[in-house]
């Protein structure tokens, strides 16, 4: 590999590849794919030909960023917003865009990998989405799709992002529920499969053991990541009123937090209140701010892997049921809709008797628009569908968290989005 002579045709085939994949001429790529790999990338701009095939088609005007695609399995959500580019493309760009298209099929075929980050911080799919490239955005939407789906059988979920040991074909991000594991699908820098920053604390066992920093609008862990942050509030209060609409219901919550949702679901004097909680430091505030004796509440005291099969052995069900952790992989949520909902939600309950409802946290993979519609249009709705869920999507206004100075202090931001799809779901039928 030291060998100047080597490092010099290196370099001329990285090259030529990235010309070829800029000039979208499909023939050239194809006879170069045949001796180097699809995802070489430039020393300089982290420029893998993928990134060199969609920027290749930056407009010569501005054109606002495409509003990302709500189309789900091939309905839409009664969203209209789904890429309308405010420019009409010439037939020039037109035939352009058609080539780039070409091109990118044909290095997701040879392997290119989705999420590979430039020298900028960007996927292909965060260029094609800056340059309101919706045809292009979809096409990396759709590789990142097909990828998970295939580690997820392959693997019961090998962790979308996990770390070195994916190097050379690892298109996977991390999954995770919240916090620095609201950090999910994400992709970090330097690194296409990222999590470099898995610090240990972020791990669910570490978490529970760790200290907490209670202040008046947040709670941080002990490495000053994010646990819960008052700014939530909106869409606590949201899913609350979607949830438990009316008084005497019965509701299970699981993570107290800040007790921000449980407030609210108190305000409807629901007939049973259950919470699950698993922190000391929290389950100590739990105690000092009385909620023991509050009327209908009953405490569980643990993780919820460990107090639900108890639940569901005595038979207990729930109009309302919410899931909001810290610390926990994607695949845990996923155990807990498909082994636990289907036991614990009436389905003859709810207002009028038309069927009980759960919702959870939705911040996987906020730190990057491609992640988080590929985590909720495709791999979390059809989990969710595949045990036994309809979900009914809301999109929420986030306020600009940064310039509200809501991160100073924390570590990592978990949110970095302008919009929440908040899910609501109910039994199929
Ligand atoms: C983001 S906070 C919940 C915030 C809450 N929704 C609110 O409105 O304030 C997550 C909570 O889940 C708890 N938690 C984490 N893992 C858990 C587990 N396995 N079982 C029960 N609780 C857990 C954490 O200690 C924390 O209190």
């Amino acid at each position: 590999m030291d060998d100047p002579a080597f490092q010099v045709e290196t370099d001329l085939q990285t090259q030529s590849l990235l010309l070829a994949a800029a000039n979208h001429d499909v023939r050239a790529l194809r006879d170069l794919l045949r001796n180097t790999s699809a995802n070489v990338q430039d020393t300089e701009t982290g420029f893998t030909p993928l990134h060199a095939a969609i920027a290749a088609c930056e407009p010569n005007e501005p054109v606002p960023p495409l509003v990302p695609s709500k189309q789900v399995n091939g309905h839409t959500n009664g969203e209209t917003t789904n890429g309308e580019i405010a420019q009409e493309n010439s037939a020039d760009q037109r035939q352009e865009l058609e080539m780039a298209e070409k091109t990118i099929r044909l290095l997701f075929l040879n392997g290119a990998i989705w999420n590979d980050l430039d020298s900028n911080g960007e996927t292909p799919g965060c260029i094609a989405l800056r340059l309101g490239l919706k045809e292009l955005y979809e096409l990396c939407v759709d590789a990142g799709v097909r990828a998970e789906l295939l580690l997820s059988r392959l693997d019961e979920y090998q962790r979308l992002g996990d770390t070195d040991s994916e190097e050379g074909g690892g298109e996977v991000a991390e999954e995770t529920n919240e916090g620095a594991e609201r950090e999910d699908l994400n992709v970090e820098e330097g690194g296409h499969t990222a999590q470099e920053a898995a610090d240990e604390s972020t791990q669910n066992p570490n978490y529970l053991s760790s200290i907490l920093t209670f202040d008046r609008n947040r709670i941080l862990d002990r490495s000053d990541n994010g646990v819960m942050m008052e700014w939530e509030t909106t869409l606590m209060r949201r899913s609350a009123e979607l949830l438990l609409p009316s008084a005497s219901l019965r509701v299970l919550n699981v993570g107290h937090g800040m007790g921000i949702i449980d407030s609210i679901f108190q305000d409807n004097s629901p007939s049973s209140h259950h919470i699950i909680e698993a922190h000391p430091d929290i389950l100590k505030r739990i105690k000092e701010h009385g909620w023991y004796d509050k009327p209908g509440v009953v405490v569980h005291e643990g993780r919820w892997q460990d107090v639900l099969p108890g639940l569901v052995e005595k038979g207990e069900l729930f109009d309302a049921i919410y899931f909001d952790t810290f610390a926990e992989e994607y695949k845990a949520l996923r155990e807990f809709f498909t082994e636990y909902v289907i036991g614990l939600l009436d389905p003859a309950g709810g207002v009028d008797r038309e069927g009980g409802k759960f919702g959870f946290f939705n911040g996987m993979g906020a730190d990057r628009q491609v992640c988080y519609d590929l985590t909720n249009e495709q791999i979390v709705e059809m989990d969710l569908f595949e045990a036994g869920f309809d979900t009914e999507w809301e999109t929420i206004p986030i306020p600009n968290l940064d310039s509200e100075g809501k991160w100073e202090g924390v570590r990592r931001k978990y949110w970095v989005l302008d919009k929440y799809k908040l899910p609501t779901c109910s039994f199929i039928g």
